[in-house]
C-alpha cells in the first residue's frame, strides 16, 4: 500500500464512544510474563538497555558493540553482533526440548503431522544442505510458493540458517503476481508443491508456476514438494522433487553466523493500493523485536500450544506463526485450509483437538464466524484457551464482545495488536497481564515504542482529535528499505514528516492516552465538511443485528463534497435488501449522527477483499463513481467486482 496519499486536512470528528472496560481477568496477571507497570517508564528512560535485555536472552555468536545507530531514516541495530535466527529457533532448544512438539500440522483433508524440535532441526538441516548443494549462498534469494505445510516452515528456517533470503509469495496469488515478485527479487530458487488443498479443491501450483517460469530468467532450480501425491510436469535439469533431493543428505548443518544487519527476508506487501513493495527485514533487530513481543504480548510460555491462523504468505505468518513461537520454545499449530471446511466448526474443532491455549486471528475471521451463527461453537470445548489476539484491521466492538464471550468465555484477555508488514513486530497493543482493555482500541505502544497522533504539520493533536498515526523512534524490527528501490522507502514512509515514520493510518488518542486506529488515512470520508472515519460507520453498521459486514465509502457530490455509500452483507437467515434499506439509514443516523446518514445502501453477497481479508474500499469507490475499476490483481475473488458492478447499476 502506498502510504503517501492525501489525508486529513483537518482533524477527523469522532462520534462513537465506547464505554466498556475490561481489566485482566482474575488470575491472568499473576501468571503473565509481564505484570509490572514500571516497564513502560523503564523503557522510556533507556530504550537501548530495554531492547538489549531481550537480546541477551538469545544466542549471539559475537556480541554487538552498539545497540542502535540512527541516521534518519536509516537504522542499524545491534551493530557488530553476529547471530542466526534458525539457530535461536532450533539449536537453542535442543538440550531441553528436543522431544517436545515444535510444529503440529493439520492438512485440510484431515491428515496431520507433528514434528518435535529435534525432528524439525534435522529436517531444516537437510534442506539447508540441499540448498547449499544447489549453489545457494548467503544473500541469494529463494522464493516460496507453498500452502501452509511443514515444508514451508522448514524452507524458511533453512534459508535463515545459511543466510539465504526468503521471499514467500502467498499461494493464493496468481502466477503473474508470483512472476512479478520472483523477478523483482531476482530469485535463484523457487520452492513449490504439486498441489494444495483449499476448500476441498486441489490447486495445481506446479502447473501454475510453469506458466510463468519461462519469464523468470533468474530461476535456476525448482524444488517441488509432493503434497498431493498427484505428480507434476517436471523439466529435466531444472526441477527436482524435495524428497528425492534431501534423501541421504546429512542432518547436520551448522548455522552460519550472520551480521545483525544481514538481510533475512523480503516480503511484498499486497496492500490495498499501489504496486507491491518488497519490504526488507534484517536479522538481529527483527529477531529481538519479534521475540520480545511474542513473550510479552502473546504471553508465550514453553508449555503453550499456540495457533495463529495467518498464512506464511503474510508478515503475521513470518513473525507469529514461525519465528516468534519457535524463539519461545512453544508449540505452534499450523492448518492448511479454509476455516469453514469441511464445516463451519473447523476452527473450534482444531482448538479442541490440540488444546490450543493462545489463539491469534483476524477480525474478518471473527466476523465470518459470527455470521455463521453461534451454534457452531455450542458443542466444542474451548476451555484450553487462555488468551486471544486480533490483528489486521480495527476490530469493531461488536465483534470484540462476541470473541470475548463466545470464544474466550469471559476468561481470556484479548490483545488487539496494531502493526504492519513494515514494522515487522507488534507496535500498539495491550500487555495482557497489565492493560485494562477497551473494545476496539489497540490501546498503547509496546514499551520502547513511541507513537503519536499528529496533524498535517506533524504536531501532536489534543486527545479526542483524529489525525495521522506516526512512530517517532526507531524500533528493532523496522523495515530497512524497499528492495531495489531505496527512493520509494524514503518517499513512502519518511518524506511527510522528516525523521518520523508515517504509517499511512489515521487514529485518535482518548483521555487515557489509548490509541484508536481509524483506518487508512486515505479512506477518510469528507461529508459536508465533516471528516468521518470509515471504520466508525462500519462499526456502527455491524452492530445492527442483521448486518454481517459493511464497507463505507464516500462518493463525490457536487454540493456536499462526498455522500456516504455503504456496501452491506447480511447475516444468514435475515432477508436484507427488501426491508432493510430505510431502517439501516435511520439506524446510522441515530447511532452516529444525521450527518452520517447514508445516501445509499447497496446489499451484496460479498465484499471485495484482498487475499489477507482487507476490504478494498478503493475499488468500491470506483464502482460507486461509475469508473473503470483499478488494479484487481491482489483481490481474493475478482468476480465479486463484476457482480457488484451489475448490482450497483441496479441500485443507483
Ligand atoms: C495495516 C497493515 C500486521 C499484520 C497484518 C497486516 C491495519 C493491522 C490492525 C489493528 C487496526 C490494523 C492497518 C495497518 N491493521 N492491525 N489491530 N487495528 N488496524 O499487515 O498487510 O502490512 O497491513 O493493517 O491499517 O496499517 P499489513
Amino acid at each position: 500500500m502506498d502510504k503517501s496519499g492525501a489525508g486529513p486536512a483537518q482533524p477527523i470528528s469522532t462520534l462513537l464512544e465506547e464505554k466498556r472496560r475490561f481489566p485482566p481477568p482474575g488470575g491472568f496477571s499473576h501468571q503473565a510474563n509481564i505484570h509490572d507497570p514500571a516497564v513502560y517508564e523503564r523503557a522510556r528512560q533507556d530504550p537501548d538497555s530495554f531492547w538489549e535485555g531481550f537480546a541477551r536472552e538469545l544466542i549471539w555468536h559475537r556480541p554487538w558493540h552498539q545497540v542502535l545507530q540512527w541516521d534518519p531514516p536509516h537504522a542499524q541495530w545491534f551493530l557488530g553482533g553476529h547471530t542466526n535466527l534458525s539457530h535461536n529457533c532450533l539449536d537453542r532448544h535442543l538440550p531441553h526440548r528436543a522431544d517436545k512438539p515444535a510444529l503440529l500440522w493439520e492438512g485440510e483433508p484431515g491428515d496431520s503431522r507433528s514434528l518435535t524440535y529435534g525432528e524439525l532441526h534435522q529436517e531444516v538441516c537437510r534442506f539447508a544442505n540441499l540448498l547449499t548443494d544447489l549453489g545457494v549462498g548467503k544473500g541469494d534469494r529463494v522464493s516460496l510458493y507453498m500452502p501452509l505445510i511443514p515444508e514451508a516452515v522448514i524452507a524458511m528456517l533453512a534459508c535463515a540458517r545459511i543466510g539465504a533470503v526468503h521471499n514467500v509469495v502467498f499461494s493464493g496469488f496468481s502466477p503473474e503476481a508470483l512472476q512479478e515478485r520472483i523477478n523483482n527479487a531476482g530469485s535463484r530458487i523457487l520452492v513449490t508443491v504439486d498441489g494444495a488443498y483449499r476448500r476441498g479443491q486441489l490447486l495445481e501450483l506446479k502447473e501454475a508456476t510453469d506458466k510463468v517460469l519461462a519469464d523468470c530468467p533468474s530461476v535456476e532450480k525448482v524444488v517441488v514438494v509432493r503434497r498431493a501425491g498427484k505428480g507434476a510436469p517436471m523439466t529435466p535439469g531444472r526441477d527436482l522433487w524435495w524428497d528425492e533431493g534431501v534423501a541421504g543428505v546429512s542432518t547436520q548443518c551448522p548455522s552460519t553466523p550472520l551480521d545483525s544487519e544481514d538481510m533475512l527476508f523480503i516480503l511484498y506487501t499486497s496492500g490495498t493500493t499501489g504496486k507491491p513493495k518488497g519490504v526488507v527485514h534484517t536479522t538481529g533487530g527483527y529477531m529481538v523485536g519479534v521475540y520480545a513481543t511474542t513473550r510479552w504480548v502473546l504471553d508465550m510460555k514453553e508449555d503453550d500450544v499456540y495457533w495463529c491462523t495467518a498464512d506464511i504468505g503474510w508478515i503475521t505468518g513470518h513473525s507469529y506463526v514461525v519465528y516468534g513461537p519457535l524463539l519461545c520454545g512453544a508449540t505452534t499449530v499450523i492448518y492448511e485450509g479454509a476455516p469453514d471446511y469441511h464445516a463451519r466448526d473447523r476452527m473450534w474443532r482444531i482448538i479442541e483437538k490440540y488444546h490450543v491455549s493462545v489463539f491469534y486471528t483476524a477480525p474478518t475471521v471473527v466476523r465470518a464466524a459470527i455470521s455463521w451463527g453461534r451454534e457452531w461453537l455450542h458443542e466444542r470445548d474451548l476451555s484450553s484457551l487462555r488468551l486471544l489476539g486480533s490483528v489486521g484491521e480495527p476490530i469493531n466492538p461488536e465483534a470484540w464482545m462476541w470473541y470475548w464471550e463466545k470464544v474466550g468465555g469471559g476468561r481470556c484477555p484479548i490483545v488487539d495488536t496494531w502493526w504492519q508488514t513494515e514494522t515487522g513486530m507488534i507496535m500498539l497493543t495491550p500487555l495482557p497481564g497489565l492493560t485494562e482493555l477497551k473494545p476496539g482500541s489497540a490501546t498503547l505502544p509496546f514499551p520502547g515504542v513511541e507513537a503519536e497522533v499528529v496533524d498535517e504539520q506533524g504536531q501532536p493533536l489534543p486527545h479526542g482529535q483524529g489525525g495521522y498515526l506516526v512512530v517517532t523512534r526507531p524500533w528493532p524490527a523496522m523495515l530497512r528499505t524497499i528492495y531495489g528501490n531505496p527512493k520509494r522507502y524514503i518517499q513512502a514512509y519518511w518524506n511527510r514528516f522528516p525523521g518520523i515514520y508515517f504509517t499511512g493510518d489515521s487514529a485518535r488518542k482518548d483521555e487515557d492516552g489509548y490509541i484508536w486506529v481509524l483506518g487508512r488515512a486515505d479512506d477518510v470520508l469528507n461529508i459536508a465538511g465533516h471528516r468521518l472515519s470509515t471504520m466508525e460507520v462500519e462499526s456502527a453498521l455491524v452492530a445492527h443485528p442483521a448486518v454481517a459486514e459493511a464497507a463505507a465509502i464516500g462518493r463525490s457530490h457536487p454540493i456536499k463534497g462526498e455522500v456516504l455509500v455503504c456496501f452491506v452483507t447480511v447475516k444468514v437467515g435475515t432477508d436484507g435488501p427488501v426491508n432493510l434499506e430505510a431502517p439501516l439509514k435511520d439506524y446510522i443516523s441515530d447511532k452516529i449522527s444525521p450527518i452520517a446518514r447514508p445516501d445509499q445502501i447497496v446489499f451484496t453477497a460479498e465484499l471485495p477483499k484482498t487475499q489477507s481479508g482487507k476490504i478494498m474500499r478503493r475499488l468500491l469507490r470506483d464502482i460507486a463513481e461509475g469508473r473503470a475499476v483499478g488494479d484487481v490483481s491482489t483481490l481474493s475473488d475478482p468476480s465479486t467486482i463484476l457482480t457488484l458492478q451489475e448490482k450497483y447499476k441496479g441500485a443507483a
